[in-house]
């Protein structure tokens, strides 16, 4: 892809409306991002800066939850629901080294995303992109681009990554209970979720930012981000926060994190 393809690929559909993709690619590192989602991901780095830490512990987190899945796991289908722009290992690249013939779909309602995921990723790798609403679960577990990709009589990992705080907490529970009645046994879900604990007036100043962005963003408590497993029998150590989820390296001093994950799994 050229660079200017690339560019194009992600650039505004909506020139004054910060991107939550791409705020969040900002926070990682990343250069597929523009002048105005850099300014919103500054203003709330100045309030939080933990966020910064939060987001990489997040891509940390992901990669180690996809390695336990396809070896310990042997999960071999892979629904990435707000899957975000491509990055550095992604979902597919981290499952292939463990299992060459694992499945990915990756999700995302954000045409930008979409855009650049279609383009940047290798039509052999055993991966595909397609448009889905995770509001609208029944519309992403029936389309069409799944069928002869994911069997869902199968054990399927269903990741939902830092986007259920961009869920409404009346569609929360409609959603996974959709999802949970679609998974097979020894079928796992994998969750991360900023939360709000300890954080006062920051955690609204936080939001107050990115209710002038693509998709405002809900924190929530330990106890409610614990019981989107409800119906699910959490894999050891729980929800935990981000660092501490099997950690592979020693994680004393690590700056504050404001990101909780875990997974679980259908009995
Ligand atoms: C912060 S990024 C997370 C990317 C990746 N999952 C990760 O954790 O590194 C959140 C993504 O969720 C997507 N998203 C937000 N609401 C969504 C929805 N209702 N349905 C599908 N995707 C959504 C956004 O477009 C964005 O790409």
């Amino acid at each position: 892809m050229t660079d200017e393809a690339r560019r194009s690929a992600i650039s505004p559909l909506d020139g004054d409306t910060p991107n939550v993709a791409r705020m969040y690619d900002y926070y990682l590192g990343g250069t597929d991002n523009f002048p105005v989602d850099r300014a919103a991901a500054e203003e709330v780095l100045r309030v939080a800066p933990p966020i910064r830490p939060t987001a990489l512990e997040n891509r940390a987190f992901l990669g180690r939850a996809v390695r336990y899945l396809t070896g310990e796991a042997r999960i071999r289908q892979f629904v990435d629901v707000g899957s975000g722009l491509p990055t550095r290992r992604n979902v597919h690249e981290v499952a292939h080294e463990i299992a060459p013939d694992a499945r990915v779909a990756y999700v995302d309602n954000d045409p930008v995303v979409l855009a650049h995921s279609r383009a940047l990723l290798v039509p052999a790798s055993n991966a595909i992109t397609l448009c889905g609403d995770l509001r609208d679960p029944a519309g992403i577990i029936g389309h069409h681009k799944l069928t002869g990709f994911i069997d869902w009589n199968q054990p399927v990992a269903l990741l939902l990554v830092a986007i259920l705080h961009f869920i409404a907490d009346e569609d929360l529970s409609r959603i996974l209970t959709s999802v949970r009645r679609a998974m097979a046994p020894g079928s796992h879900l994998v969750v991360s979720h900023i939360h709000h604990e300890g954080q006062g007036d920051v955690a609204a100043q936080v939001s107050a930012t990115y209710d002038t962005a693509s998709a405002p963003v809900i924190m929530r408590s330990r106890s409610q981000i614990t019981e989107l497993f409800d119906g699910f029998d959490l894999i050891e150590p729980g929800v935990v926060s981000l660092p501490d989820w099997r950690p592979d390296r020693a994680t004393a001093g690590q700056p504050e994190i404001w990101g909780l994950g875990g997974i679980g799994m259908c009995a």
